[in-house]
């Protein structure tokens, strides 16, 4: 059995890969899409079953989703798992680049231990990155000499796994994933809600309601007649690149201001003024005092994040300010492409990121 989440197809894509392996070998495969399922009750897996569990890798770890999912997975004492997850790969000339998969697979793998599950493999694979926030979707011949490296590479592990034999070739990048692992925990803490309010639908939206249909967690609603993006937005990406008038855009611009904005009110009015007052969080019992500053500095944050993504939202009726968003956010350029992965899943349709949706 086989359970996987995918923002834009590509852990659908080695899902469906790893299907087509146990399907030459004639061993039955059931493949289950996470955000399709009830996932708060999760029926008990066949015993002596090996199950999979598939993800793309966000902020150093598995997407909130996927990890609750493997929290929530019933017990056993007779099964075997293997755990993969995608990342953002590269391609510089002929060289392909790694990912960085941080506690992805290693937290995964210690609950399911934990929970009584033998673990069989470890593996990442490194297919496009998704991430269209950061950075401009990979050009097309690229993804394609990537799917077909991975292909190979996802090919050899589900062999391996089928035929009994163990795979942690994951643990390899273990001291590079440990170093990475504080900056996983800020970006579950702080990071993936940041990212959430930077999306905005322009003023290309037609109100089709796809985004809103589609999106696995449900986080987008309509707040006046408008898609409005929650704090439980995963960054995903499907929305981004599903919509249909490519009208779904990252402000860039919006949040770089408000960062500004809010480390010049945060240096020079709140930290001086205290100061004024004879109070130094800096020296708050001196091994508290940098928590102290985080714990203050995230709150400020997520309260200023609430407030002005809203005003945003509404102020962009204005036709200037709205001309103002949509100039500072990166994506609305043409050169800023969508990730387009290769649709080799043409004969699973079902696997596909809410295609029957
Ligand atoms: C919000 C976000 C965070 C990401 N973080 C990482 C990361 O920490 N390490 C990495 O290698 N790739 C990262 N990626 C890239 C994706 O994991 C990668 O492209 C993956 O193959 C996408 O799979 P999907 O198409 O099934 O969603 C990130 C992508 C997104 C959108
Ligand atoms: S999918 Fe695009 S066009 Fe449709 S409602 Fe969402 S943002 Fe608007
Ligand atoms: S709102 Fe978009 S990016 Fe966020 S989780 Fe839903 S589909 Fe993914």
């Amino acid at each position: 059995m086989i359970y996987y989440f995918s923002g834009t197809g590509n852990a659908a894509q080695v899902a469906f890969w790893f299907s087509q392996a146990a399907e030459e070998k004639n061993v039955p495969i059931d493949i289950i899409n996470i955000s399709k399922t009830d996932r708060n009750h999760i029926p008990s897996p066949p015993s002596n079953t090996l199950i999979g569990f598939i993800s793309p890798t966000h902020g150093f770890n598995f997407p909130p989703v996927m990890l609750r999912f493997i929290f929530r997975f019933p017990r056993t004492d007779n099964n075997k798992v293997f755990v993969m997850n995608t990342r953002a790969g590269m391609k510089l000339s002929k060289l392909f680049l790694p990912g960085l998969s941080g506690i992805a697979l290693l937290l995964s793998s210690i609950v399911l231990y934990l929970k009584g599950y033998k673990v069989v493999g470890m593996r990442s694979v490194d297919l496009p990155s998704n991430w269209i926030s950061l950075h401009p979707g990979l050009k097309t011949d690229v993804v394609i000499s990537i799917f077909n490296h991975v292909k190979k590479v996802t090919l050899k592990f589900a062999d391996k796994i089928l035929a009994g034999k163990k795979d942690y070739r994951a643990l390899c990048d273990l001291p590079q994933d440990i170093l990475i692992a504080p900056v996983s925990i800020l970006y579950y803490l702080i990071g993936r809600f940041v990212f959430a309010k930077t999306f905005y639908a322009s003023k290309n939206c037609n109100n089709c309601g796809l985004c809103i249909k589609q999106c696995p967690v449900k986080a987008i609603r309509l707040l006046d007649k408008r898609p409005y993006w929650s704090f439980t937005c995963e960054s995903c990406m499907h929305c981004m690149n599903v919509c249909p008038q490519r009208a779904i855009e990252t402000a860039h611009g919006f949040i770089i201001g408000l960062f500004i904005l809010l480390n010049t009110v945060i240096q020079s009015l709140l930290y001086t003024k205290l100061l004024d007052a004879g109070i130094n969080l800096f020296t708050v019992g001196k091994s508290y005092s940098w928590l102290t500053r985080l714990l203050l500095e995230t709150l400020i944050l997520f309260f200023s994040l609430l407030i002005s993504y809203r005003l945003v939202h509404y102020l962009r009726k204005i036709k200037a300010f709205d001309l103002l968003i949509q100039y500072t956010s990166f994506t609305t350029y043409k050169f800023w492409r969508r990730y387009r992965p290769i649709k080799d899943l043409s004969k699973r349709k079902d696997l596909i990121p809410n295609s029957n949706n």
